[in-house]
Formats: C-alpha cells, structure tokens, sequence
C-alpha cells in the first residue's frame, strides 16, 4: 500500500495546499466524503445496512416518471447534442415561468427565468455575483454549504444558530440584529438537514426586513455613491415535496416589495427524482439576468440541451405534472411519517430518542438523548451495529448546542425497510444504554 492511501484525503489535501490558491486551499474536502467512503466499504465487504447519508433519491426507491425518462430519450435520439442558449432553452424557461406562476401566483415570465445545471451553480453564482471580501453573508447553522460558498469568495459568515424550538430556522430577533450590516441572507425552506419549513409569519417578517433594509439604505445613500443594497436568496429545491399541514411559500408571495432584490433557486433534482439530469432554475431580477448567464457561461454550468429540451415537454403536461408530483409525495410521506411514529413508539417506550415533525423535503430531524456518548461514538454505534447510516448536524456546520441531532435521509430507503430501521434503532439504543 503506498503512502498516500494511508493518509486520509483531508490529510492529502492539506499536504497539497501550498500549490492551491487561497480559495482552493480553503476547500478541504466535507467531512461526508468521509463517510461515503467508509459506506462505501462497509457495502463492498458484504455488511447489509441502510445508506440514509445522502441527499440524494435513488431511482430504486424513487422511480424518475416515465413520461419524463421518454422525452429526454428522444431528445438525445434526435442529436439535440450541442450546446444550449446560455439563458437555457427557450421552451423550457417558458415552462418554467408557467410553473411558478401556477405555483406561486406571481408575475413571472421566460425573461425573469435563468436555467442552469441544478440549483447549486446559482448558490455560487449568488454568492460570486452579489459578496465582495469583506461583507456579510447571513444564513443559518446548520445549513447547506453555506459555510463553503462564503469562504470562497471572501465573505464573512454570519452563522445564527437556531434550534429544534424554531424548526432549525433563525428567529426574526436574530435577523433583525444583524441585516444592517449584511449583503446577503441566504435561506432555504423546506430546510436541510432539517425537513422543516419556515412559518409564514417568520418568512414574511424577514422578506419585510429586507425591504425595510434597502430603503433604509437607498434614502441614507448620497447621489455620487451606489448603495450596498440587502439580497435574498431563497432556495426552494424541496418546495415540491411538502407533508404536513405547514405551506411552504415563496417570499415574494407574502410581501411582493421583495422581489428586486430576491433571488429564487430551484431545480427539477428532488421534485421529480432527476439529481443526475442536472435542470435548475433561478428566477432573479432583471438587472442580475446578464451577470448569471454570463457566470454561468463561463462555468459552462449550463443544464445538458437534451434534458432541458425532455424536462420541457415534461411540463408542457400539467396531468403528468400532478401525477409525478403526488407520487413523489405520497413516497416521501409514507417513509417520513413511518420513521417518525416509530421513533415516538421507541420514545413512548422509554428510550431517549426523538425527532421533529417532518414538513417538507426528504429529512427526518432526529435527536437522540445519550450525553456519556458524543456524535461520532453514536453515529459509529448507529452503523457499526445498526448498520444504520446518518449523519450528524455538525456535517452542515451544526453548533455543539445541536449535539445528538441526526439527518436521516429516506431518499435512498425503500418503504418496507422503515420498520426494520425502526427495530435497529431499538437494538442500538438498548445496548448503547446498557
Ligand atoms: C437546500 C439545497 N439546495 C440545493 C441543493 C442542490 O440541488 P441540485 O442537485 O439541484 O444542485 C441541495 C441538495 O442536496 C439542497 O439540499
């Protein structure tokens, strides 16, 4: 075995940082490739376990609809093989303002509609095209690599730590104390890790935060100095698979005033079990549209010709719309709501488990109550002797207030196996008590 396969790919990247450049030495590996890998193992040397890591849907569990498969098949057939509009396809983005106008009540057009390859290029893009070094980037701990985008382009983070009490999501005081001197707040609802939605009140307090903000801003600004106005990014990727009574809105449907400075991401990854096709969207003020083509030609993180042009004729259909859509969610719903009655079974029994209402995505927040054991020795129990692999918070920069806290992901578990999850819990927990 040579050297280097003995050092762990943390280790190998930090021995290399001296060639990288600031940004690129920044970028230590996350702490869940590690994990992957060590799953990776596990499965290799035969262990049976249940892979509830990753943020993904497996096509296994969650079949991607056929009508939607078909149109990209002949897209590709038909050679549609070279590059796309660097705005995205024309139908596509017209579909895709029909959908949200649908969706959401607003007045959106294919000129308001900037396509990519899936939501995470427009989170780097926000981030690249609006935070200079210096400024102030708002999001909640924990999050989704939030920590990573602003270490990349030099910003300050402005982690607020938030609690099960709130869903995972910060608290209007926390916003309010700390948008005066921000750039950027970035906000995703339904949450990850957290399978949570932001209530309405909150997300209307802050997208009125927002305007109060710029206005504030635009009347203290002189005529010969461009204010620093506040932005919004709000990213929606799991708006499509929500499970309770609690709505996920967009701010722009609860105060309209938001809208210039509100970037909306979204993708078709987690609506339709598509990760893999890369299409996301991002619907942002006119004035940026230039700016997030132009990054994104420059990336060539364009979403591939044939997928647009399927995904196109996709929603062209509101009836495959609708039926992909309650599939999707009728799938999500039985596994999160299996998992989470289980759990108040073990916790009626007396264990020291429990999680938070599932209300959207694909999460289950769980908690569980062994202080003796710190998040890695119970992460390790849950796998090594479960064969049940979850990751903690503290993977998406999870304060130490939110130790025991775990995401379970029911993307890649299929529905028959939540109860087997739920009796590995039990034989886990019991001998982790003993
Ligand atoms: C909150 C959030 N935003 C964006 C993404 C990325 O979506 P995409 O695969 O479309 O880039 C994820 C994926 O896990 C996510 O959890």
């Amino acid at each position: 075995m040579s050297l280097h396969a003995k050092r762990s790919p943390a280790a190998d990247w930090q021995a290399r940082v001296g060639t990288l450049s600031r940004v690129g030495g920044a970028l230590v590996p996350p702490s869940v490739v590690h994990v992957a890998e060590e799953i990776r193992r596990l499965l290799q040397a035969g262990q049976e376990l249940f892979d509830m890591t990753i943020g993904d849907l497996s096509p296994r569990c969650f079949p991607t609809p056929p009508a939607l498969v078909r149109a990209v098949a002949e897209a590709v057939i038909a050679l549609e093989s070279s590059y796309p509009p660097p705005d995205g396809m024309p139908e596509l983005r017209w579909q895709i303002a029909r959908l949200f106008r649908t969706r959401s009540g607003l007045t959106v057009g294919p000129e308001d509609v900037q396509v990519g390859a899936g939501a995470r290029p427009f989170l780097f893009a926000g981030y690249v095209l609006l935070v200079d070094p210096g400024e102030h980037v708002v999001f909640s701990r924990p999050s989704f690599f939030n920590v990573e985008y602003t270490q990349l382009v030099g910003g300050v983070p402005v982690a607020l730590e938030t609690s099960p009490e709130n869903g995972f999501f910060p608290s209007i005081d926390q916003l309010r104390a700390v948008l005066p001197g921000a750039r950027l707040v970035v906000l995703a609802s339904p949450g990850n890790p957290s399978g949570t939605i932001m209530p309405a009140r909150d997300l209307e307090e802050l997208a009125r935060l927002v305007v109060s903000e710029n206005q504030r801003r635009l009347a203290a600004a002189t005529s010969n100095e461009e204010p620093r106005l506040l932005y919004l990014i709000f990213d929606q990727v799991y708006s499509g698979n929500v499970h309770g009574q609690v709505p996920a809105h967009n701010p722009a449907q609860l105060v309209p005033e938001v809208s210039p400075w509100l970037l909306t991401i979204d993708a078709a990854s987690k609506a339709w079990s598509v990760t893999g096709y890369r299409c996301g969207w991002c619907v942002a003020p006119r004035e940026l549209r230039p700016a997030l083509s132009g990054l994104l030609t420059l990336m060539g993180a364009w979403a591939p010709r044939a997928e647009q042009i399927g995904l196109a004729h996709f929603l062209a259909d509101d009836g495959l719309i609708m039926e992909a859509t309650l599939k999707m969610h009728a799938g999500l719903s039985r596994r999160l709501r299996g998992l989470a009655d289980g759990v108040a079974r073990l916790r009626a029994q007396g264990l020291p488990i429990h999680c938070l209402e599932p209300e959207g995505g694909i999460y289950l927040a769980l908690r569980i109550d062994l202080p003796r054991f710190d998040d890695e020795e119970i992460r390790r129990a849950l796998l090594e002797q479960g064969g049940l692999a979850v990751l903690p918070f503290s993977a998406f920069g999870g304060a130490p207030a939110h130790r025991g806290w775990y995401r379970v992901s029911v993307g890649n578990l299929r529905e028959e196996d939540v109860p087997r999850v739920i009796d590995r819990l039990r034989a886990v927990l019991e001998a982790l008590l003993r």
